[in-house]
């Protein structure tokens, strides 16, 4: 079957969202358990993704979704090898095979050769099953605020480990806080590095969406809402962010949003290709689920992983052997912020 016969769009997605409200409702609404694997593709297009460019093509059938990049949507400054547009992708994979579960499938995942750049998921009919996890994507969010400085316990934090351990993926939980401290300092002279790079700061602001009619008209990047900025008209906001956004402002913020953090997780898979990428993303997307079910909030902070000077320096404070340091991430309890928004899933499929 064509992928004209399984895309068939539903009212609430053909209705143009008027308000950021009502376009948070349509992108966030509970999966329908009658909407068989166009909801998975949906499920899927929920993960978290690199400055919400949603950088994915899907391919699918009754019995297969395809998931492979949209290099249109790569973003060459921060991301030069694609490492984390093929991480998103890996997020993209954990949704769908979760969604699949719920939704009366069993989904089996390949990578079609030892590096390529697709991953098939194979859909064979099955019972729904209750998946607290399936429950939990339209729940998750990355949560870009300070959080309330107490510990998780142990137990939640074995949890949150043996989600984010997954096909070879290690997954590292720092909570001393003077080493959290280490990880903020690489933090802090990440950010710099980059807020003085003008070609990274120049695709980071294409990518953000300065106020509610910018983000339900792209419907994908960086809202305001959603970091916890006011929104403001373009006009206004594009010459002040030299004023507000500056070095020092930004370096105070990840302090303080790592010292309110309970601690940092860091995500390094077996190998450093694109297996290996997608890998870590799958694991952190798991990771994040699991969170999400116990209420613990968490965002990226990623910056020392970006900057490729400081990438071998922060691997060998955490001692990872010759492992990259894929993803880092602060998590804590907390408030939750204005969730962010997605493309119908129309604009993310391809002919099968
Ligand atoms: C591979 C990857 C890298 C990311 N890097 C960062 C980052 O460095 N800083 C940040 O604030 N968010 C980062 N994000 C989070 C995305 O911006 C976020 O997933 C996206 O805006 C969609 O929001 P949501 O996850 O709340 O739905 C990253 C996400 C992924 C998958």
């Amino acid at each position: 079957m064509g992928a004209a016969a399984i895309a068939r769009p539903s009212f609430a997605e053909t209705a143009s969202p008027k308000t950021y409200d009502a376009a948070v409702q349509i992108t966030w609404r509970p999966l329908d358990p009658a909407g068989g694997v166009r909801e998975i593709v949906r499920a899927g297009t929920l993960g978290a993704n690199s400055h919400n460019t949603q950088p994915w093509r899907f391919t699918v059938s009754e019995k297969q979704i395809t998931i492979g990049p949209d290099f249109s949507r790569r973003c060459p400054s921060v991301d030069p090898d694609d490492h984390h547009l093929f991480a998103s992708l890996g997020c993209a994979v954990e949704n769908t095979v979760q969604a699949a579960s719920a939704l009366g499938f069993k989904a089996e995942q390949r990578i079609e050769a030892s590096n390529s750049d697709r991953i098939t998921i194979t859909l064979d009919r099955g019972q729904p099953a209750h998946n607290e996890l399936a429950a939990a994507i339209i729940k998750r969010q990355c949560t870009r605020t300070e959080y309330d400085g107490r510990a998780v316990n142990a137990e939640d934090m074995d949890k949150v480990r043996a989600a984010g351990t997954l096909d070879g993926v290690q997954c590292m939980l720092v909570t001393d806080r003077s080493r959290m401290d280490a990880i903020l300092d690489y933090v802090v002279q990440g950010n710099t590095a980059q807020m003085r790079d003008p070609a990274f700061m120049a695709e980071l602001i294409s990518w953000i969406r300065f106020n509610d009619s910018m983000g339900i008209e792209h419907l994908d990047g960086l809202s305001g809402r959603s970091s916890g900025n006011p929104s403001l008209p373009a006009w206004i906001a594009r010459p002040l962010l030299r004023f507000v956004m500056t070095e020092k402002g930004e370096n105070d913020k990840y302090a303080k949003q790592i010292r309110s953090s309970a601690g940092i997780a860091v995500f390094a898979a077996a190998s450093n290709d694109k297996a290996g990428w997608i890998a870590a993303g799958r694991a952190y997307q798991r990771f994040s689920l699991l969170a999400t079910t116990l209420g613990i909030r968490q965002a990226f902070i990623n910056q020392p992983t970006e900057v490729p000077s400081l990438r071998p320096q922060i691997a060998s404070y955490l001692r990872l052997g010759n492992r990259r340091p894929d993803l880092i991430v602060r998590f804590g309890r907390g408030p939750t912020l204005p969730p962010s928004l997605r493309r119908p899933i129309e604009a993310a499929i391809d002919p099968s």
